[in-house]
């Protein structure tokens, strides 16, 4: 997302004015709602507004009550009112990524609903690996949405979650997304989008509708001048099968009701005029129900810059065939009609979109009338939006996810009545806005990390840099350094925001921004206590040099924690919480970017050029901090009660494996997976005397075949532990679905050999055989 809001900004404003026209003179017909029976009892003959229809068949009878100019209108996010059957305008474009935004326009804010909870950035929200939370984050969302919507302050249709993989750790926007893992990304993605979209009354009505985005292989906005735009993604079909691909299959096969295509080019061509990944794989495959729509201006993209095709009516036509139902801006409904026209596309292929889009708004209820009379959400209003329960929400997600990364000496938790003073440095100890990151709405209320810090102990602020950007003229070593000196215990909280890593904005190296180094090193230099280093920020910094300096006590990652990433940070600081956040990317060195271009695709390594492969599954070089990695106050233990040490696939006598001995089998969709599950059983125990959550996380290393990765996450389990207290958890693994590989061609296969299973340091060998 990004073009229209950017570029397109004169067009926008010619629409507006355009709209405001149309609006006025016909302002006395322009309905409040479709399908409004009240004020208009006439719209009960059309079979659309007939809530005892089908979805479907409501929304053919709508698409051919349409002329020709008016179905091509609906292919356009900013659709105009049909006075006529009685549909008022509708913009489809909303955002939800972590709160109601007002991005896109089609939702706002205003007196009388001025802001809705900010939930942390995703990344950290990610970081707590507890599907649960996922749940319960999009279930408040569209709560205040629907309250939003009610009032006329918010649509229906949000374009979230952003879903592609964290790859490489540049990437400006990889703050939206749950992170590098496969596994990991589609587990938010259904959590998420279930709490977003489930209707508590009917399965086939939807509470809001969700969109997992961006398909595919999108992940690189503005590096040395590369830009999404035009950016051609050269990808493999095993890096396509094992990590591009299982974030958008778990989403699309879950019920999402909607899928966005990228910017960029897949392997030559526009993912977005991409029949095999749209009509074949989402819609096909994975049996989409619900709408496919462009990222903003994608479709004028492909002709105006990547000068795909040779007219705009080409471009129009090859997206609509390839699958494409929506269009975010207004390109499609420019020049379908000339492509119809013209005999490129067909007014049934148009009809096919359109229903595709209508279906969703059918199942939201937007042709039901009045939103308010409209079980079971139409009660909801303004008292809905920033309750305390999802305040609480917001804060306690904070803290579910903030990692500690190191600790020396049990520094922390801080022992707030011990401490007289407390030194808060660094560019982001007061910070608000950025607590919050981008796809941002207007926030309840915030709690920097100062107000909550003081609110503790007597707190002594010395910001050393005014801005994260901390040129040398904007250092001021000197107050923080006294401060340093002179108090019981020294916070420092650096990072990132938005003017370093953003849309449009990815970053050209991993070292901290400007003198932010340098402040850290001076003042834990002279610091009297012990060193609490901060890193608030959406992606990894080379933090190496802070891993190994003894004068650094504690370093706590905090993402972009959010509205109440303050609070969140001093119930950590302070022991009123025992932090159990793994970090969900690879903390890689500088070293690391100088050796590998963000442009290069590839996540396996290549050793004859020297390239180290990507992320915790690839990376042959030696990481700062590993994947899942993240410390507690108390100390776990693992025991393995029960697991399998052999299983053995039974083949027929006629399979090639059988006679010849293979490495790996293919199994996909055989009957032979049926005796393939089993359980791990394992006893997980709190030692201290202190309760606490513990991240349990199941890999597995399998044998070295088809360039397999070198570990793979297969389960995660969050549990809560009191002292002393010890808790089962099981993992059900199905060998076919979780210990299989992709091959070079893609398919996926069970290896045969020794597969290690790992869960913190406790190993287990299952050998698999015919
Ligand atoms: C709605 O559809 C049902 C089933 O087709 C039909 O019996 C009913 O008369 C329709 N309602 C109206 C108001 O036309
Ligand atoms: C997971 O999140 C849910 C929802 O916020 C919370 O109730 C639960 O306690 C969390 N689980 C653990 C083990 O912390
Ligand atoms: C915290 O400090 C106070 C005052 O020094 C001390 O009495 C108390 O025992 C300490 N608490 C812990 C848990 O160490
Ligand atoms: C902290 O930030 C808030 C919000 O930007 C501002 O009003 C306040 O003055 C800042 N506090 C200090 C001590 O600078
Ligand atoms: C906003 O947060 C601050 C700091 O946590 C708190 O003191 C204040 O009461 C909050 N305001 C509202 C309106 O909730
Ligand atoms: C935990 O167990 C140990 C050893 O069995 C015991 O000494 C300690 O008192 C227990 N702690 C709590 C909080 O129950």
């Amino acid at each position: 997302m990004g073009r229209v809001s950017k570029s397109r900004i004169p067009l926008l404003l010619l629409l507006l004015a355009f709209c405001f026209f149309c609006f006025n003179s016909v302002a006395a017909d322009n309905p409040n709602f479709a399908c409004d029976l009240v004020s208009n009892p006439g719209l009960s003959a059309f079979g659309f507004c007939n809530t005892s229809w089908t979805v479907e068949a409501r929304a053919r009878d709508l698409v051919q009550r349409l002329t020709l100019a008016e179905k091509i209108g609906f292919l356009g996010h900013v659709t105009a009112a049909v006075v006529r059957l009685g549909i008022p305008s509708y913009n489809w474009w909303s955002e939800a990524l972590h709160g109601v935004s007002y991005v896109g326009g089609g939702s706002r804010f205003s007196s009388l609903i001025p802001g809705a909870t900010s939930f942390p950035q995703v990344i950290l929200t990610a970081a707590s690996f507890n599907v649960s939370l996922f749940r319960a984050i999009g279930k408040a969302v569209s709560t205040e949405a629907r309250a939003m919507h009610n009032v006329g302050q918010a649509g229906l249709t949000f374009w979230s979650p952003n879903i592609n993989v964290f790859r490489d750790p540049r990437w400006g926007r990889g703050q939206e997304t749950p992170g590098e893992d496969p596994l990991l990304g589609g587990k938010y993605a259904v959590g998420f989008v279930q709490g977003l979209q489930d209707n508590v009354d009917d399965p086939v009505r939807l509470k809001v509708a969700a969109c997992c985005k961006h398909y595919t292989a999108y992940d690189l906005d503005n590096w040395k001048g590369v830009q999404r735009y035009t950016f051609n993604a050269v990808v493999t079909e095993q890096d396509m099968a094992d990590t591009f691909q299982p974030p958008f299959k778990s989403c699309v096969s879950n019920g999402v009701a909607c899928a966005m295509c990228s910017y960029n080019q897949v392997n030559g061509v526009p993912a977005c005029a991409d029949g095999g990944l749209l009509a074949g794989v989402i819609r096909g495959d994975w049996k989409l129900n619900g709408y496919i729509v462009s990222d903003c201006d994608s479709v004028d993209v492909i002709y105006n810059q990547q000068k795909y095709t040779k007219t705009p009516e080409d471009a129009a036509a090859i997206t609509i065939k390839a699958g494409l139902d929506l269009d975010c801006g207004s390109f499609l409904p420019s020049h379908t009609l000339a492509a119809v026209q013209g005999g490129k596309v067909t007014e049934a292929q148009v009809d096919n979109a359109i229903t595709n889009s209508f279906v969703v708004l059918m199942r939201l209820g937007f042709f039901d009338g009045d939103p308010r009379n409209l079980a079971p959400y139409g009660k909801l209003g303004p008292k809905d939006v920033c309750t305390p329960e999802n305040q609480e929400l917001a804060r306690d997600a904070a803290r579910q996810g903030i990692v500690l990364l190191k600790n020396f000496d049990d520094a922390l938790p801080l022992n707030a009545s011990a401490i007289k003073s407390l030194a808060l440095i660094g560019p982001n100890a007061n910070a608000t806005r950025t607590m919050i990151g981008n796809y941002e709405g207007v926030p309840c209320n915030y709690t920097s990390p100062l107000q909550a810090l003081s609110a503790v102990v007597t707190t002594i602020y010395e910001p050393g840099c005014a801005t994260v950007k901390c040129s040398p003229n904007d250092l001021h070593l000197d107050g923080a350094k006294i401060a340093a000196a002179r108090a019981d215990v020294t916070v420092i909280v650096v990072g990132g925001d938005l003017s370093v890593e953003a849309e449009a904005l990815d970053r050209e190296n991993l070292l901290y921004p400007g003198e932010q180094g340098t402040l850290i090193n001076e003042v834990a230099k002279v610091a009297k206590g012990p060193v609490i280093l901060v890193i608030m920020s959406g992606g990894p910094f080379q933090i190496k040099q802070d891993k190994f300096n003894e004068k650094i006590s504690s370093i706590l990652w905090s993402g972009y924690p959010g509205e109440a990433g303050g609070a969140a940070l001093a119930d950590i600081i302070f022991g009123r919480y025992n932090p159990s956040g793994r970090t969900p990317f690879t903390w890689y060195d500088q070293e690391y970017v100088e050796q590998v271009p963000m442009t290069d695709m590839r996540m396996r390594p290549d050793p004859a050029s020297n390239y180290p492969g990507r992320t915790y599954r690839f990376y042959t070089g030696d990481p700062t901090y590993e994947f899942g990695y993240g410390l507690s106050y108390t100390r776990f233990y693992h025991n393995l009660v029960k697991a399998p040490e052999k299983l053995s696939i039974a083949l027929e006598e006629g399979h090639p494996c059988y006679s010849e001995g293979c490495n790996s089998v293919d199994l996909s969709g055989s009957a032979h997976c049926s005796g393939l599950q089993f359980d791990v059983h394992l006893q997980v125990r709190n030692s201290d005397g202190m309760a606490g959550r513990h991240t349990v996380l199941l890999f597995n290393t399998p044998p070295a075949v088809h360039k397999s990765p070198r570990k793979q996450l297969v389960g995660f389990e969050k549990v809560f532990l009191e002292p002393n207290e010890s808790k089962n958890v099981v993992f059900q693994v199905d060998a076919c679905r979780d210990l299989s590989v992709a091959d070079e061609s893609g398919n996926w296969k069970v290896p045969l050999g020794s597969h290690v299973l790992h869960v913190g340091d406790v190993t287990h060998t299952l050998t698999l055989s015919i």
